[in-house]
């Protein structure tokens, strides 16, 4: 089987702030991208790689990623777009895809084989999960109804893995309100498996999560 990776990182990065889009941000003297590029790539079993770059920023993030197995295009106005993008840009013969945030940038390995190997086990659609930390609450404004049982919830990452034909069906019905791409195939009433995902695979989101991803690179560099 052919196992391709959806890499979106259209997005322009507002929460994180700053003139840079997310991708270009520098992390430990490189850019956001190149970790996240450089972490699929470590991945044995994984073929073509569809990075999807903001519009306007196509040529550049070719030439930064030239020494890279990669094909770099244009991606849209959503994340939901973007994987729409790059699902239309993979070569006929793939068979499963995982769709990745290039903003979990130090995602490790395992977390990509773990996804795969549910796959080949014939699972449909995967998701790594971490158990949520946090009391969570439902509220109402700034009243609290109630307390949700933490027991049941799970915070999702990505890599998340599909058969290639049930992604594709899901992203051609879409769906406004999902927010990742297990939620389209929920939508379609098919199952989603979880696997463990790692505090490793955390999205870079607000600045925060920067300091975060420069101390796990300083702590990785340590332990080689
Ligand atoms: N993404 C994308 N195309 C978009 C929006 C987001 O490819 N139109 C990508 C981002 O580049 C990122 C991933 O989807 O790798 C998750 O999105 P998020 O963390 O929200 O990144 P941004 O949209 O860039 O950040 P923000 O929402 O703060 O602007
Ligand atoms: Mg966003």
């Amino acid at each position: 089987v052919s196992i391709a990776v959806v890499l979106p990182a259209a997005g322009r990065g507002e929460r994180l702030g700053a003139g840079v889009v997310k991708a270009l941000r520098d992390l430990a003297g490189e850019p956001l991208l190149l970790h996240a590029v450089r972490g699929v790539r470590a991945v044995g079993a994984i073929g073509p790689v569809v990075v999807l770059a903001p519009i306007g920023l196509v040529d550049e993030l070719q030439v930064l990623l030239a020494s890279y197995d990669v094909v770099v295009t244009a991606g849209g106005e959503h994340r939901q777009d973007s994987v729409r993008q790059g699902l239309a840009a993979l070569p006929a013969d793939v068979d499963l895809v995982l769709v990745h945030d290039a903003a979990r940038a130090l995602t490790p390995v395992s977390v990509f084989d773990a996804v795969i190997d549910e796959l080949r086990a014939g699972a449909e659609a995967v998701v790594p999960v971490l158990p949520v930390a946090d009391t969570v609450k439902r509220v109402a404004g700034d009243r609290v109804v109630e307390t949700v049982d933490r027991a049941d919830l799970r915070a999702v990452q990505t890599p998340q893995g599909f058969s290639r034909d049930l992604l594709e069906r899901a992203h051609a019905r879409g769906g406004p309100a999902a927010t990742d791409d297990a939620a389209l195939v929920e939508l379609l009433g098919r199952t989603v498996v979880t696997v463990p995902g790692s505090e490793d695979a955390f999205k870079v989101t607000r600045p925060f999560d920067l300091l975060v991803a420069e101390a796990v690179l300083k702590a990785r560099a340590r332990a080689h």
